[in-house]
């Protein structure tokens, strides 16, 4: 059983980054909601190896949440604790300490600022972990502090950890107890030395040794689908995107034969990915497919369509008709294999403004109802994307498959703007190829990586309005190719990478010169928000 340390989420929007840094450091964590931990669930934790527990706080926290944000059961665990930015007054007020907290700003501001803070006391959570030292030589370090709360007061038994001007008492911590807090988010990229004291409290603090290798997970997994499918027949939709496909190959190292994917082609697939998949499952790894080319059908029922929901849902009603007709033809299946992973099974129990407020419906193409009768077989469903990717790689498939950028269900259905025709979707595939392609062949010369690997999403978009250009031949006037390249850690924000003008303008030269039907190109400076990542 893996050593393990649980974080309990009261409600923070960056609770999955924190989990990600611990695995990153090696030791298997979980996420659980706040409102879902019991006494009885931790009792069941510690039965199973709980060597750690971290609180997720709020940004903003009143203390009549303290008791479900840091339940006082939690701290007789006999467990380190690091409560983290909200969390951190819920955490002193519950272990016992008559405490002032300053409440300073209201819920809707934006209460994160970039600080410097310097750490005091030399405790084994912050003990030679900075950015550099101050004349006296303390330790400083560059963090994304929570300032929406303020401690007057270090508690009882607590000793100072960390502080600003502003912020006098910024991290305490009960060395003896084995707990910490600290108002700041360790998971925020602007705290630099955030992995560092993610990595100090699970491993040196908790004593975590490093047993979560995907490289030994590979035959955990394996051992696991053999026990559950036994003689059993397996059905997989391949989409060809990271998480089906490292599904697959995982699945089929484990029951060979008894696994079936099924590829449906909706006709709005990039260049060439068809035969890419074909080649790639089918011929190399061995893997039975049944390749179904549906583009007929969803064209036809795609005509006139405008609106970009109702093109989704079009997409995703077709999708799971093709997939149904397919899977009912394989005899004696009895498991459905999908793709999911952590992050879709993780509830948050953030209650922001914006949580459920769907911008846009996401099919994704492997979201099957239960009309099929079949049980689910989700391999994936303990791991991070990144260790989806690592563990990819330890499958042995090509790192330009692993670390492709993600790739909407729908496809090009979202990115030909209005109608879709099948000229559209050619003109688009030809201009997309030329502008990966040539992101893939450069090289950022800041991360030594290409285009491609630097940037989280690049693509581009068929906008169907005509512009006036003049070519070899006279006037031309003919359509606008957008070009999107953004850069994002979550993809609910994003902003626009700043590719180098001479990379745009080959990739410019390029779609006019060899894409016929094109006579603009144009880069789409927008970030998220307020624009999307995709167009429609
Ligand atoms: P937006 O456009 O919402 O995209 O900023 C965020 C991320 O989600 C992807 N995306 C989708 N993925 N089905 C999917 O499977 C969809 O309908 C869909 N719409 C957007 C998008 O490519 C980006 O990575």
């Amino acid at each position: 059983m893996h050593q393990t340390v649980i974080v309990i989420d009261g409600g923070s929007p960056t609770v999955q980054l924190l989990g990600r840094y611990v695995r990153e450091s090696g030791v298997y964590c979980e996420i659980i909601p706040c409102q879902k931990v019991t006494q009885e669930l931790i009792q069941q934790y510690l039965n199973k190896n709980l060597k750690g527990i971290i609180l997720a706080g709020p940004q903003h926290c009143d203390s009549q949440d303290y008791a479900t944000i840091a339940p006082k059961y939690v701290f007789e665990a006999g467990v380190p604790i690091l409560a983290v930015a909200g969390s951190m007054p819920a955490m002193a007020a519950q272990v016992g300490s008559n405490l002032n907290v300053h409440v300073r700003c209201s819920r809707n501001d934006n209460s994160v600022t970039t600080a410097q803070i310097r750490a005091r006391g030399h405790t084994a959570l912050l003990d030679g972990i900075q950015d550099h030292t101050n004349s006296e030589g303390h330790g400083l370090l560059f963090v994304a502090l929570e300032t929406s709360f303020c401690l007057s007061e270090v508690p009882d038994n607590f000793v100072l950890m960390a502080s600003t001007d502003d912020f006098p008492i910024a991290g305490i911590a009960n060395e003896e107890k084995g707990l910490y807090g600290i108002q700041f988010y360790p998971e925020l990229n602007i705290t630099s030395q955030g992995a560092a004291i993610i990595n100090r409290f699970v491993r040196t603090i908790c004593g975590c040794v490093g047993d979560w290798r995907m490289s030994d997970y590979i035959n955990e997994a394996i051992e696991t689908i053999r026990a559950q499918v036994g003689d059993d027949q397996v059905i997989l939709g391949l989409s060809g995107g990271v998480d089906s496909s490292v599904a697959a190959t995982l699945i089929h190292k484990a029951i060979g034969n008894q696994l079936t994917c099924v590829f449906v082609d909706h006709g709005l697939l990039r260049l060439n990915e068809s035969k890419q998949v074909l080649d790639m499952f089918g011929s190399n790894i061995g893997i039975n497919i049944i390749h179904v080319d549906a583009s007929d059908r969803f064209m036809t029922q795609l005509s006139g369509v405008t609106d970009p929901e109702e093109k989704r849902k079009i997409i995703g009603r077709e999708f799971v008709e093709v997939f149904q007709e397919h899977a009912n033809s394989i005899p004696g299946a009895k498991w459905l294999a999908q793709g999911t992973i952590y992050p879709d099974v993780i509830e948050s129990a953030t209650t922001g403004p914006n949580k459920g407020v769907a911008v846009k419906s996401h099919h994704n193409v492997g979201g099957l109802p239960d009309t099929l009768h079949l049980s689910l077989l989700e391999p994936l469903r303990d791991l991070f994307k990144h260790e989806v990717r690592d563990l990819g790689i330890a499958l042995g498939l090509p790192h330009s498959m692993v670390y492709r950028h993600p790739f909407p269900g729908p496809g090009l259905g979202v990115r030909i703007l209005g109608e879709i025709k099948v000229q559209y979707a050619e003109i688009l595939r030809h201009a997309d190829s030329i502008f990966i392609e040539e992101l893939r062949n450069s090289t950022n010369n800041s991360t030594g990586k290409s285009w491609y690997d630097s940037v989280s999403q690049a693509f581009a978009v068929f906008v169907p309005v005509r512009s006036v250009g003049v070519t070899d031949h006279g006037r031309a006037y003919e359509y606008v190719i957008a070009l999107r390249a953004v850069e994002t850690v979550d993809y609910m924000t994003a902003q626009w990478a700043n590719i180098p003008y001479s990379l745009l303008n080959r990739v410019s030269e390029r779609i006019i010169a060899e894409v016929s039907g094109v006579s603009r190109v144009v880069y789409d400076i927008s970030g998220k928000p307020p624009a999307t990542i995709e167009w429609e």
